[in-house]
């Protein structure tokens, strides 16, 4: 990247720095290839010519709104321009048709408000300073004038800010889409009040973000002729369920249960709940407030949020029954019971939640510590009840937990749906995409992996939207342009999708093979990908597996791979809730067609993710995209903290640097042929007459 310039004794230069980066500095010495410079900071480095970069020095100090306006199209040149308008409060900044946003950390209602919206209604693209309103008023006219559907796809890591935007986009296609002055419920205040009702079930407080969504949302917009909001329809991906039973300090479990806890008395007294800190789901983690959050305020909102979408007092009743029961099925716990290997609910304490759980689920309460406890084996001689121990009991008890809360999930989302409409008749809609970012951590699993071939579909559409459209467009124009090489990540999409051979085929063989274990599974993955390029076996692992992302290497742990691939419902569990007493609990288990009951047949989240992915695609295909990328400035939550290395990384896994590389080896601006002549005619006025 960059310009090729005469570096000089003198000049005032970029030059690569752990700490910060990039660092600015003046050329002391050149000898041969290599300049002495004076960084400033006082040190004083060696660095090769072709690792130096130009410093602009006529750059406003302030920054630029749009990259390509930076006359060294550089890293340096790029964070030095994002770093002086984060200063400013200037948190966004174009690329090109791409829009950076730097997460401000602190409330700036000034640029947000409906007099800002009124601004950005029909304002040409690039008149006014960058912003997400200026991105869905790009979308909403493109899909009037056009008649094609669009989407906004918002990315970035976890508490970068896609989920705030996404909401600011939705609230200003709801302004643009709306109807004024209408009575009641109408489709965009559902749209927009579907968000605290999710947020209260499928977010949490994680090391990341306080208000982290713990599940992918695409959330389609859909339109009438004259361009009114007509109807909704949200589509929501892999919910995270490992955490309704286990969180780590200082981390929360799912905002509802605390809301819950701090609902009013009546309720508290229902439910026979209490402190948070009394049930075992919840106190795992020492963290139970959120800083700047009422619980007791949020209960309320939800249920009001909840009115709002259409989720009647009777649903709503039972939403939180469900949700208490929860509670104290955690608070089971077992111990040895008579025979060997059997257990039974440990003291008074455990049979109490016992019997609550029963009450609040309306089942009873010696099947529910039957299907805890035991397993029926069915021979062909005799169906035999077999005990399980009391570490068996256990997971059975999480088991049952993570199965009902998924189901509740999902039960929200399609109530959601069914109460805000669809309109079949919508010609054209508006895709808005908020979904997780890359993940690495220390210890990867089935999730991150999950997690991670979506972010490899997304940037493989991202670069062929970018890069091949690119190439089309010169094409088309007959520019003669030479292709720039750009990453393709398709070798990663084959190694984890491909069918058969994949790691998801591969796990889901492994699955259904009852011999399988984490370690045959390993084994299977590295004799398959030995010499595949992507997949790297540890040298002191006998069971983890490196994938090369696009955006870097991460390490997985297989150890869980199998369990949490595989989704089925204990038959046991599935009885038991099926035949509730309450039409909601019993609605949330509907019976099985009889010839999958009883066999555990199993079905593979792995698969079935591939194929919501896929969907998404299609749908994204077949619109015209528009990019926001969200860059959190600090691991610290704080405002005014600008971390230059982190920014740097996340500025090359969102590919943005390569958008920039590829704008500037082209042309950069654009002008419509007409628009062309209306402009600059006049420099060529016999032109004109001759026409
Ligand atoms: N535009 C913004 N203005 C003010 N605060 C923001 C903005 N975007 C994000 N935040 C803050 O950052 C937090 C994390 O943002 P969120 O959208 O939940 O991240 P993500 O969805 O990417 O994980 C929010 O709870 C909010 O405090
Ligand atoms: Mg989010």
């Amino acid at each position: 990247m960059g310009t090729p310039v005469n570096i000089v004794v003198g000049s005032h230069v970029w030059i690569e720095d752990p700490e910060v980066s990039w660092i600015d500095g003046q050329v002391l010495k050149i000898n041969g290839k290599d300049a002495e410079i004076e960084a400033t900071n006082g040190k004083k480095v060696v660095a090769n010519l072709s690792k130096i970069y130009p410093k602009d020095m006529e750059a406003p100090p302030g920054g630029v709104d749009d990259m390509t306006k930076l006359s060294y199209l550089h890293e340096p040149g790029v964070l030095q321009n994002l770093k002086a308008r984060y200063e400013l409060n200037e948190i966004y900044t174009y690329t090109g048709n791409i829009l950076i946003a730097i997460n401000p950390f602190q409330r700036l209602p000034h640029i947000y408000g409906a007099h800002m919206m009124q601004q950005y209604k029909g304002a040409p693209f690039g008149e006014l300073s960058p912003h997400v309103f200026a991105v869905a008023d790009v979308a909403y006219r493109a899909m009037i004038n056009e008649k094609k559907s669009n989407s906004i796809l918002v990315s970035g890591e976890s508490g970068a800010g896609k989920t705030e935007t996404t909401k600011m986009l939705m609230q200003y296609l709801a302004f643009l889409g709306g109807r004024a002055g209408t009575e009641g419920r109408t489709v965009e205040q559902q749209v927009l009040e579907s968000n605290p009702v999710l947020e209260a079930f499928g977010n949490a407080k994680t090391v990341r973000n306080n208000n982290s969504s713990r599940f992918g949302k695409f959330v389609e917009i859909q339109f009438d002729k004259s361009g009114r909001i007509s109807g909704a329809a949200i589509r929501t991906y892999l919910l995270e369920r490992s955490r309704v039973c286990q969180i780590n300090d200082p981390e929360r479990n799912y905002h509802c249960f605390y809301l819950l806890c701090a609902a009013p008395q009546e309720e508290i007294e229902k439910y026979k709940l209490g402190n948070p800190r009394s049930f075992h789901y919840l106190n795992q983690s020492k963290c139970y407030e959120l800083a700047d959050v009422s619980d007791a305020r949020e209960y309320l909102a939800t249920r009001r949020a909840m009115d709002i979408v259409g989720i009647s007092q009777k649903d709503q009743e039972a939403i939180f029954r469900v949700v208490a029961s929860i509670l104290h099925i955690g608070n089971i716990e077992f111990t040895k019971g008579k025979d060997i290997d059997s257990s039974v609910p440990k003291d008074d304490k455990s049979k109490f939640h016992l019997k609550t759980t029963a009450e609040l689920l309306m089942c009873d309460a010696d099947a529910l510590e039957d299907a805890l406890c035991k397993r029926v084996m069915i021979t062909p001689e005799e169906v035999i009840k077999r005990s399980l121990d009391p570490q068996s009991a256990a997971i059975s008890r999480d088991g049952l937990a993570k199965t009902i809360y998924s189901r509740l999930f999902d039960w929200l989302v399609d109530k959601i749906n069914n109460s805000i409409g669809q309109d079949p008749n919508s010609k054209s809609l508006i895709g808005v995409l908020d979904i997780y970012g890359f993940e690495s951590f220390k210890s990867n699993s089935f999730e991150q992996f999950c997690i991670n071939f979506t972010n490899e579909k997304l940037q493989q559409h991202f670069n062929q939207h970018v890069f091949k459209m690119e190439q089309e467009e010169y094409t088309k124009e007959q520019i003669n342009w030479s292709y720039i090489e750009f990453v393709d990540n398709q070798d990663v999409l084959d190694l984890i999708e491909k069918k058969p051979g994949g790691i998801i085929a591969l796990l889901d063989e492994a699955c259904m093979f009852p011999k399988s274990t984490h370690e045959t599974f390993a084994n299977k993955l590295y004799q398959t990908f030995k010499n595949h390029k992507r997949f790297i076996k540890p040298k002191l692992s006998r069971t983890d597996f490196t994938i090369a992302h696009y955006a870097g290497e991460v390490l997985y742990q297989s150890d869980q791979f199998l369990d949490k691939n595989k989704d089925y419902v204990v038959p046991e569990h599935q009885d038991l809730l099926s035949a509730s007493k309450c039409y909601f609990v019993s609605g949330l288990f509907p019976p099985l067609p009889e010839e999958t009951s009883k066999s555990s047949k199993f079905s593979s989240i792995g698969s079935r993710f591939k194929l919501q992915l896929q969907s998404l695609m299609e749908t994204l295909n077949s619109t015209e995209p528009h990019y926001i990328r969200c860059v959190k400035p600090n691991n610290q939550l704080k405002p005014a903290i600008f971390e230059n290395v982190n920014i740097m990384q996340q500025l090359r896994c969102g590919g943005v640097l390569e958008a920039i590389r590829i704008s500037c080896a082209g042309y950069p601006t654009r002008r419509a042929f007409f628009e062309f002549i209306n402009r600059f005619g006049i420099l060529a006025t016999e032109a004109m007459e001759a026409k």
